[in-house]
Parts: C-alpha cells; structure tokens; sequence
C-alpha cells in the first residue's frame, strides 16, 4: 500500500449541460488524494464511438444513467479499490478487462470515462500537483490556441445552418490570455451585427455558446465572422483564421447517397468542390468532418484538393478510436483528429491515439462535448500533451467558460514558462 493507493470510488448521477443525466465518480486514494470527473454526452455522435449506456424508459426521457452509476458502486469500485492509482494505464486496463467487450457496452463508456479521469485527478491530487503536471510532467507548458465556436448549428441549434460549428482560431497573439481576449471581442462584435442584421432572436445561443441565428446559407455565417473579426479591429487570415465543423454524417442522407448543404442535394463530387470555393473566398485554415463518417476516400480527396493550405480533421470519422485512426493516417485521409475521452472510454486510450497522432506528424485537438459539464480536465489534457489546440465552445455558459478560465489559471501557475501554441506558428 502507498498515499497513492485506491481507498475509495463511488459514482453519482449528475445532470449535463442539457439537463441530461450524466455519470459523475469520485476516487479517493490512501493519501487523501481526492479527484472528481464527469462524463460528457455528443448530440451528434459517431456512429463507431464507444456505447453511452442509457436507462431507457419514462423517467429522465429515458437519458437516466442508473445502470451506468451502479456498474461503477458495484463492480468497478471494489475492482480498483487496492490499485495504485498512479498506474494510471494499469487501472486503466483493468477497467476494459471488466467490460471485456470491444465497444464498452457491458460497464458504459460514460461509467469508465468518469472512473478513468477521476482516478488520474486522484493520483495528481495525492502527489499534490496539477493534473496537467502529472500527466505531462514539468515539460509541459504549451497553452493551446481555442477553435472558438461562436456560430452554431447542425444538431446544436434551432436553426436552418448545415454546418454544425463556425469557429474563430485567434492564432495572432503573444498569450493564450490575449488570444482568448481577441476570441471574447469578436463574439461581442458578433453579437452586435447579428442584432442589427437579423433581429434581437439572432443574439440566443445553442448547445456549445455560440449564436444560433435564423441563417439558410454556410456563407452568410462565414461573412459574419469576417465582418465581425474586422469589426473588431483584427485581419481575418493573419490575427485570426476561420475553422468550420461540418459534421457531415448529420447532413448525409445514406439511401440516396447525397449530401443536403444550404437547401440543396449535393453529390461527394458537388460537395467537394462546394469546400474548394469556400475555402478559396475564406480563411478557412481547418474542416472537420468535411463528409460521412465512412467516407475515408473522400477525405483524402480533398486533402489533396487543399494541399496542406487547410487541416482536414477527422472527429465522427476516427472517433479517438486508435484502429480508425492509424486507418485514415495511412489511407492520408486527415491532417489530425478530435480527441475526445469518452469516444472511447479512459484517458490511457486517448493517449494512446495523441501519441500516435503527435509521433505522426500529426495534430491532437482535445475537445469537450456539445453536452458538457463544469468538470474542467479537457484544460489539462490540452496542456499535458502540447497538443496546442482545444475546442471548446463559446465564451459563454458555464460548462464552457470553466475550460477556458482554467487555461487562464494554468497560464497564470505557469507564469514565464508558459507558451501560447499560437506564437510557435503551429497552425
Ligand atoms: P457532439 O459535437 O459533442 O455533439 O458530438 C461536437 C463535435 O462534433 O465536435
Ligand atoms: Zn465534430
């Protein structure tokens, strides 16, 4: 037995950012060390993630988590208890040999995703560091350039938009906290020519923060922030660049093999050429899931189309999933991949898959979800591994400004020795 040995677990059912329940756990170790985590949930979710166990039935709408919760009180808790918290990895495989399936559906990716992450809190807490320490080490410094979401829509708003993410990517800063502060100025300036434009309506916001207007048309979101990054005072494609989350498998009908993009049927070819202008008439510097989640031939061709000039990164695609991503590395479909802990259920996978990105030339974008909670850990996972770029969200809502006000405090502990992605020209 050692301080960092696991004393207790428990899980909770706590709700999310949507009023879904949600897991939460706590792990305790000999020490005293205590971490807290809790699971996420996508609203357009990839098809070949990891199972989120529901309880089904009346009650919650049927998004109850009770059978997740007991698997952690029941069978995972006095299965860790006894384990060295620190071997994280060791824990870790402990927890995929419980569930013994090979997409988690027994215990719940949500169940293990909470276990995963509150263990690692838990071992930082004991050795009295942050968890971004801990897991990186004291190399770790590098603050990651925010992929800003201030437009919404696909699954995350109550509008006409296909695309399901318009973001800002502040690269043009010295600091994180300056970056974020030229992020915060352009969502203010949005705001206002929304209002002007489209009605006071325009200014409400969906699921991750961002302006949910009444918008028919990809191009009229994309000139907002244009207008909106001048507005205020910034050069769109030199201090700010513009990235877009397609999320394509939502906007892609299976059975006529087409694409529904601004109120048209589009082919793969049509679509293909439809991101060529885009990216041609805007500074469009990241597409992700630019098509279906299958559609690994597609990605490539238009990586080839856009010749490094933009990332084309996999999320519904790879699913922090390390076979799909060694897939779509070697079938050159993807600059990088969303990471995202419970795509695939413990932190020691997601590792995995950043490591492997990373040692590939690679990038890593850590990512929260569009049902999300005040646990703040995407800030630290971001940092661990200088990954150098997070998304998550608006400046707006409190499960979304809880990452971003982490940052700023790991900026602060770090004082001198932090380092903003941006400035290292990483994008
Ligand atoms: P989700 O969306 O959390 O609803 O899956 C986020 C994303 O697609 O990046
Ligand atoms: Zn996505």
């Amino acid at each position: 037995m050692s301080a960092f040995t696991i004393a207790d677990v428990y899980a909770l059912q706590i709700i999310d950012s949507r009023g879904d329940p949600t897991v939460e756990v706590v792990v305790v170790t000999e020490g005293g060390g205590v971490g807290r985590a809790a699971t996420p949930a996508g609203a357009s979710r990839g098809r070949y993630e990891a199972v989120e166990l529901r309880d089904g039935g009346r009650s919650w709408g049927g998004r109850g988590v009770s059978r997740a919760v007991e698997n952690v009180n029941k069978f995972i808790a006095p299965a860790i208890k006894g384990l060295e918290s620190n071997m994280y990895r060791v824990v870790d495989r402990k927890l995929l040999e419980l569930d013994g399936t090979p997409n988690k559906s027994r215990l719940g990716a949500n169940a293990l995703t909470a276990v995963s992450l509150a263990n690692v809190k838990a071992a930082a807490d004991t050795l009295g560091v942050p968890l971004f320490q801990f897991l990186g080490g004291f190399k770790a410094r590098l603050l990651p350039i925010p992929l800003m979401n201030l437009i919404n829509g696909g699954a995350h708003a109550g509008n006409e938009l296909t695309f399901q993410e318009f973001m800002v990517v502040p690269v043009g800063a010295d600091k994180f906290s300056e970056a974020l502060r030229m992020a915060v100025e352009v969502y203010k300036e949005l705001r206002k020519y929304l209002k002007e434009k489209y009605g006071p309506s325009a200014i409400n916001v969906g699921d991750e923060g961002g302006y949910a207007p009444p918008m028919k048309f990809v191009r009229e979101a994309l000139d907002a922030l244009v207008n909106s990054i001048r507005r205020a005072g910034y050069s769109e494609g030199t201090d700010i660049y513009l990235a877009l989350d397609a999320a394509a498998s939502q906007f892609y009908d299976e059975g006529k093999n087409v694409y529904r993009v601004d109120g048209k049927e589009l082919s793969s070819e049509d679509l293909l050429e439809y991101y060529r202008e885009l990216v041609d008439q805007y500074p469009v510097k990241i597409i992700e899931d630019p098509f279906n989640e299958e559609a690994f031939q597609e990605f490539t061709k238009l990586r080839s189309y856009v010749k490094g000039q933009v990332l084309i990164i996999g999320d519904d695609l790879t699913v922090t999933n390390i076979n799909r991503i060694k897939k779509a590395v070697s079938t050159d479909s993807i600059d990088g991949s969303i990471i995202k802990v419970n795509q695939v259920g413990t932190i020691s996978e997601s590792e995995e898959c950043i490591e492997y990105l990373l040692n590939s030339g690679k990038k890593a974008i850590i990512s929260h979800r569009s049902g999300d909670t005040e646990d703040n850990v995407i800030a630290h996972i971001a940092v661990a591994y200088g990954v150098g770029l997070i998304k998550t969200g608006a400046p707006a809502r409190g499960e979304r400004t809880s990452k971003y006000n982490e940052l700023l405090r790991i900026e602060y502990w770090l004082g001198d020795e932090a380092l903003y992605a941006g400035k290292l020209k990483l994008l």
